[in-house]
């Protein structure tokens, strides 16, 4: 099985799982009946918030994940292969678009209008984000295994970490993907310059960020 895959899987099951600490998820409401999911997997947290009466769609750059949640949870989510950056909806046409251990590996700016422009007045964002003690643990973790590859990779998520902190921005690597830490103030300001209302919160290992559009 691919490692992604296997991950996805894992996570299907903490996430249906109401007594395990590394489930954290949004709190549906009541009108919420547009869900979107951006980089979904194959549609993990979709499937434990529940689908009944609601229109739940995921996207993803993983193919395999998604051809994976197609053939598993098909009849219940619409997935599709597209990333964050232009997300394949209307303006204006979801209610709550939630970004679970993504954010870090978009352009975080763009992953951030793309959702704002799909949000309905008065609806939500979501989000995870990852912390800068994180990555500095990867950087011990690069170092111990003598890795100059995975050593410069690290420095590079450090180094857009603190180029989002300090400009709003990120740049890709090598590769052309993205990846960087983000602090839950350069994410407030941010979501604040969209026009929501930003809430932060710690949830378990998770550090929440949820921003409300106003009504219209
Ligand atoms: C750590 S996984 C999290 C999956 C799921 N949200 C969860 O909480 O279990 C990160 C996911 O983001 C996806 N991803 C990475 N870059 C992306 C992008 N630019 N747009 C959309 N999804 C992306 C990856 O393919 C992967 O499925």
């Amino acid at each position: 099985m691919a490692k992604h895959l296997a991950y996805h899987l894992e996570e299907l099951k903490i996430a249906l799982d109401e007594g395990d600490s590394r489930r954290v998820l949004p709190q549906l409401r009541d009108g919420d009946s547009t869900v979107l999911d951006v980089g979904c997997g194959i549609g993990q947290s979709l499937i434990a918030l529940g689908t009944e009466g609601r229109r739940c769609i995921g996207i993803d750059v993983d193919e395999a994940a998604i051809v994976h949640g197609r053939q598993t949870f098909g009849d219940r989510l619409q997935l599709e292969v597209a990333g964050a950056e232009r997300i394949p909806l209307d303006a204006g046409t979801v209610d709550l678009a939630m970004c679970r251990v993504s954010l870090p590996y978009t352009d975080v700016p763009r992953a951030l209008a793309e959702m704002r422009r799909v949000l309905r007045p008065g609806g939500r964002i979501w989000l995870t984000l990852h912390d800068r003690r994180t990555v500095l643990g990867y950087l011990g973790e690069a170092w111990r295994a003598r890795s100059v590859a995975r050593l410069a990779h690290v420095l590079y998520i450090l180094g857009n970490g603190w180029l989002f902190e300090l400009t709003g921005r990120v740049l890709p690597y090598l590769n052309g993907r993205y990846e960087s830490w983000q602090s839950p103030g350069a994410v407030s300001r941010r979501l604040a310059r969209l026009g929501f209302e930003v809430e932060v919160r710690v949830e378990g290992r998770h550090t929440v960020v949820e921003g409300r559009l106003p009504q219209a």
